[in-house]
């Protein structure tokens, strides 16, 4: 690499690495430009990294010298690429919505070079739906991202998707960016293909009336954002439901439960299939091609039900192209672990994810939601979370399964 890069160096925990991707840009031949923001300077001085960059740091939009000598949109320009590290969670805010108030901001907006960002933030606003609309938006502007990683936070007892990438990682991402191509995805589940289905079905009676049911598609959507997170590539098979699309993942919407089927169905291979939609059980057997008129003496017709197809038994019962690890859920109101245990053997699957939806428990279109993980091993039961933290729990546990059996589809 003999190119040149400018690092803008963020306001996180994360800025010390930073300095060490410094010196890893450098191994490889790149001069280092460093900028940094008024919150890094609280974790990395400026004599620390001009020392490791060998070259002036820039801190101030409205330093008179280094206006006249450079200026932001040299700065922005002399350069072949930028790179944001760690792009906090504030950073991405501001560029999505184009704000340069401070050197930083005014140089990403002022730029005409590719930018590769390496988040670092708590999961918790990772995975928030201002941030998932800031990195879409971002994605959509050309922007790179490398990472976050899954693990441990600087806080204490807190984990999941959130580290920035270490340096290595940021400068091998750089290096592809260099060489015009797109970095490849990082995180627990890059290289991964995971299939998930969400939300109700809705089985015509005829053209304007359908059977459905209360199910909201939120754990599924959650779920679905949360391997994306995660770095994988995801589809995901969505029933009628109000939700935005989770940013970075195919969605394809379907009506019916056959829809959902041959979708499913057209969709794999995956190396891990959630299904979390809630499939109607049947469909009216002959649907009316035209709306049904009520009569004159207000007889009600009588509709004849036929058997759906049982998406997640197929899919866990095929053997070509099964995917590795195959997840349902057990939506219960009594009995919830015994069930689901039964359920898990009836329809192949690996794991259940078994939750209790009587009425007083609010799952249900809720944000929350009490779970347990019944798989071959035994039962864990997860303490009340909300859906995002049910769905984060699940990829993390299902990445690091993967992890230990190394299965490639
Ligand atoms: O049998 P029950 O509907 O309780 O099973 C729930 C699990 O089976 C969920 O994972 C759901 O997505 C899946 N399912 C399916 N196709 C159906 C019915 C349920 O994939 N027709």
């Amino acid at each position: 690499m003999t190119q040149r890069v400018l690092l803008i160096i963020g306001g996180g925990i994360a800025a010390y690495k930073s300095l060490d991707l410094i010196r890893r840009l450098r191994e490889r031949g790149a001069t280092v430009r460093v900028v940094l923001t008024r919150a890094a300077q609280e974790f990395v001085t400026p004599l620390a990294a001009g020392a490791l960059s060998n070259e002036r740091v820039f801190t101030d939009l409205f330093d008179l010298d280094d206006e006249r000598e450079i200026g932001h949109i040299r700065l922005a320009r002399d350069t072949d690429l930028i790179i944001l590290a760690p792009a906090t969670a504030d950073l991405l805010a501001k560029m999505a919505t184009g704000q340069a108030n401070d050197l930083a901001t005014a140089v990403l907006l002022a730029t005409d070079k590719p930018v590769l960002a390496a988040p670092a933030m708590n999961p918790r606003m990772w995975s928030h739906p201002a941030t998932r609309r800031n990195v879409h938006q971002l994605e959509a502007d050309g922007i790179a991202f490398v990472g976050p990683n899954a693990g441990e936070m600087a806080e204490r007892g807190e984990a999941g998707v959130g580290r920035m990438s270490e340096a290595t990682e940021i400068a091998e991402a750089a290096a592809q960016l260099l060489a015009g191509l797109a970095p490849s995805k990082t995180g627990p589940l890059a290289g991964r293909h995971v299939l998930v289905t969400s939300g109700p079905t809705h089985e015509p009676i005829d053209p304007v009336r359908y059977i459905a049911n209360r199910s909201s598609g939120k754990q599924g959507h959650a779920i679905a954002a949360a391997a994306a997170s995660a770095g994988a590539r995801v589809t995901l098979v969505s029933g009628p439901v109000t939700l935005n699309d989770p940013p970075g993942v195919t969605v394809i919407k379907v009506q019916t439960a056959a829809e959902m089927l041959s979708t499913v169905e057209a969709a794999l291979p995956a190396d891990i299939a959630i299904f979390a939609a809630a499939v109607a059980d049947w469909r009216v057997a002959a649907a009316a091609g035209q709306k049904m008129k009520k009569t004159s003496d207000s007889a009600a017709p009588t509709l004849t039900l036929a058997v759906n197809p049982d998406i997640l038994k197929s899919i866990a019962k095929r053997t070509p192209r099964r995917p590795a690890l195959v997840i349902g859920f057990a939506a219960e109101t009594d009995a919830v672990i015994p069930h689901a245990q039964k359920k898990r053997k009836d329809k192949a699957a690996d794991w259940i994810v078994a939750n209790d939806v009587s009425p007083a428990t609010g799952t249900f279109g809720g944000d929350w939601n009490t779970v347990h993980l019944v798989t071959a091993d035994g039962v864990t039961s997860w303490p009340p979370q909300s859906k995002d933290d049910v769905a984060r729990r699940l990829i993390e546990q299902a990445a690091a399964w993967l992890a230990a059996n190394q299965t490639e589809v």
